[in-house]
Formats: structure tokens, C-alpha cells, sequence
């Protein structure tokens, strides 16, 4: 059979990439130019800055794609793009460049969900086995997903208010950690004690939802009042006993979910599932099933996670026209 390629270009947050994906499994290049720099300042990302870096460096990105897999455009099988979910801005810039590639070499667009990227990611570190279900934990979600089949995504369960990441890089600021804080509260919190007291909401109910904005709101509070006292709070202490909130809520939910959908493999992915202290607790308690976490270097927002959900897309059929328009709350559907 004839060696496929496929082109693949993520702008959804604040990372411009592009990567080349062969044949399914074998990424050819992965090339992520951040922007995390211009944004910490602001502690968050601002949507105009990171849309206008997306334009800055898009057309390089792509180039060195190309040029680090060794390949032209007239190699290519297709190419694909997020189209959401994501800053609105940001995915438009994504979508031009596609859009404009495919039509001027003649390739057909495949369209990608940003939260399969992330699932689909775990393709590198084994083969999944379906039905499966995923725990995605990224900046803007954080959701229970089955999946049928490659291609097929249903949610079971999600956050009723913020996403974990969300949650993770809010304590931060109150810790004047710069942004994003997720990694920095994960190293701080294997040298703390689970001391402080923080709710788990939702553990004790049926639903396979969550709720974080309890626990952030907690946070905030016990250190406002600390500082209105005078008193001092240790840092480690603090971001141990926040990832103990977090980790229980997340393992709880994982495990009923795993009760009520029987699998083989569970993918845990997306920015947080970059946290040592969630992959170590996955190992230790995780037991029944196999579990896949996508390695580092694809955790965070990368084009090779879209270029892997786009080849189970081309083998559904999967295309797009030129007017494929960014959705920036695109979702899965809730299992029926
Ligand atoms: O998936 P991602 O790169 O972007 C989105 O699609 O949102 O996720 C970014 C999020 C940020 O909130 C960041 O703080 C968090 O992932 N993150 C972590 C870790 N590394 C990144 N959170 C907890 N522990 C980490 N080690
Ligand atoms: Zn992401």
C-alpha cells in the first residue's frame, strides 16, 4: 500500500503547530512554537496576543514541518486541523492556513476535535483497544470520554464549572507561581504534607460529573485569611494538599466510570495528565485495565495529537469543504 501522510496544524490556545503524521503511528515531525512567554505576565493567555503570534509564525511552522519530515506538499495525503474547541481567534488563524494549503495543493481537509487530539495522543505509547474510556484533563475541560471505536466519542461525565488545569493555574496566582502553574504545583507538592483541609466535590453522588470551583474557592479563602491574620502558610503544604483534592476526585470518578463502562484500556490525557503525582496514583491503584498516558512531549497542546485523531478520521471518511467554520465550544455528544 502506498505510504500515507498527513499535514496536521493545531492553534486552538496558545501554541502554534504543525506536524507530519506517516502511515497512522509514525510521526515524522512535531514542530510547537509556545507563546507561553508573552502571556505569563498577564497570567493567563490574552486572545488577541495569542491570535496575532499564530499569524507571526504559522506559515514558518509549516515550512519546517515539512522540511523536518522530509517531504514536500505534493507527498501529502491531506490535511487536518482543529477547529475546536479553542479561543475563536486562534483557531480561525489554523483554519486559514489549512484551508488555504489544502486548496492550493490540492489535498482534502480533514476537520478535528481538539479534545480527541488529546485522547488520540496515547496511540503513541501502545495499541488501544476498543471500547475504551478516557479521562481528559486539560486547561479548558475535563471530561470522562467513551469511545466506541476510533472515531466515536461520547461523553459520560464532565466538569460542571472549571477544568482542572483551570483550577491548578487560578491557586497558582493566589501563590504568585507564574503561569501556567500546573507543573510547578505538581513539584511542590511532593515536597508538602496533605494538611489543609479541601473538599472533594461530588465523590459520594451518582453522576459521573465534577465540580472544581468549591475547591478553588476554598483555596483562595484560607489564604486571604491567613493573610488578614498574619499568618503563614507554607507553599508545599498548600499545593499537597490541593493535589490530594484534586487526584481523589479525579481517581473516584475514574473508578466508577470504569464500573460502569467495562474496558481494557483507559487513556488518561490532556496538559494535566502531564502530573507526576496523577500518573503515580493512576500505577498504584488503577489495577484491572491498561493504562495509556500519552508521553510528555504530546501531553501539552501539539499537532501531532491532531495528525493521530485525523487518521481515524480519513479512515471514516471524514472530510471538510472550505467553508469549515471554528467552533470555539465544539463538544462531544453525551452518550445516549
Ligand atoms: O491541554 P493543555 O496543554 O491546554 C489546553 O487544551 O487547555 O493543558 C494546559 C493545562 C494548564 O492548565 C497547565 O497548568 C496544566 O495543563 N498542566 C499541569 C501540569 N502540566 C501542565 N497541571 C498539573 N500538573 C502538571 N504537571
Ligand atoms: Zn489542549
Amino acid at each position: 500500500m502506498k505510504d500515507r501522510y498527513i499535514l496536521a496544524i493545531e492553534t486552538s490556545c496558545d501554541e502554534t503547530s504543525v506536524a507530519v503524521l506517516k502511515n497512522e503511528e509514525e510521526l515524522l515531525s512535531n514542530v510547537i512554537a509556545s507563546q507561553v512567554e508573552s502571556h505569563k505576565r498577564f497570567g493567563g493567555v490574552v486572545p488577541e496576543v495569542a491570535s496575532r503570534h499564530h499569524v507571526e509564525v504559522i506559515t514558518d511552522c509549516l515550512q519546517d514541518a515539512l522540511a523536518e519530515a522530509g517531504l514536500q506538499a505534493s507527498d501529502l495525503t491531506a490535511v487536518a486541523v482543529t477547529y475546536g474547541p479553542g479561543l475563536v481567534g486562534a483557531l480561525l488563524v489554523g483554519l486559514a492556513a489549512a484551508k488555504a494549503f489544502a486548496w492550493a495543493n490540492k489535498l482534502p481537509l480533514i476537520p478535528v476535535n481538539h479534545m480527541a487530539g488529546h485522547l488520540m495522543a496515547a496511540r503513541e505509547q501502545g495499541e488501544l483497544t476498543y471500547p475504551l474510556l478516557a479521562l481528559l484533563v486539560s486547561g479548558g475541560h475535563t471530561e470522562l470520554v467513551y469511545v466506541t471505536e476510533p472515531g466515536e466519542y461520547y461523553i459520560v461525565g464532565e466538569t460542571r464549572d472549571d477544568a482542572v488545569g483551570e483550577a491548578y493555574d487560578k491557586v497558582g496566582r493566589v501563590m504568585a507561581l507564574s503561569y501556567p502553574a500546573g507543573r510547578e504545583i505538581d513539584r511542590l507538592a511532593h515536597q508538602g504534607k496533605d494538611r489543609y483541609e479541601f473538599p472533594r466535590a461530588m465523590i459520594n453522588d451518582d453522576s459521573l460529573d465534577f465540580s472544581f470551583s468549591g475547591l478553588k474557592s476554598a483555596f483562595i479563602n484560607l489564604c486571604h485569611k491567613a493573610e488578614q491574620k498574619g499568618d503563614s502558610l507554607s507553599k508545599e503544604d498548600l499545593c499537597a494538599s490541593f493535589q490530594e483534592a484534586v487526584l481523589d476526585v479525579l481517581l473516584i470518578k475514574t473508578q466508577k466510570a470504569l464500573q460502569a463502562y467495562p474496558v481494557k484500556t483507559l487513556v488518561v490525557a490532556g496538559g494535566v495528565a502531564a502530573n507526576q503525582g496523577l500518573r503515580e496514583r493512576l500505577a498504584a491503584e488503577i489495577k484491572d485495565v491498561d493504562v495509556l498516558i500519552p508521553p510528555l512531549r504530546l501531553c501539552g497542546d501539539n499537532a501531532g495529537m491532531i495528525a493521530l485523531a485525523a487518521a481515524a478520521e480519513y479512515e471514516k471518511g471524514h472530510r471538510a469543504g472550505l467553508d469549515l467554520n471554528a467552533r470555539p465550544s465544539l463538544s462531544f455528544a453525551r452518550l445516549p
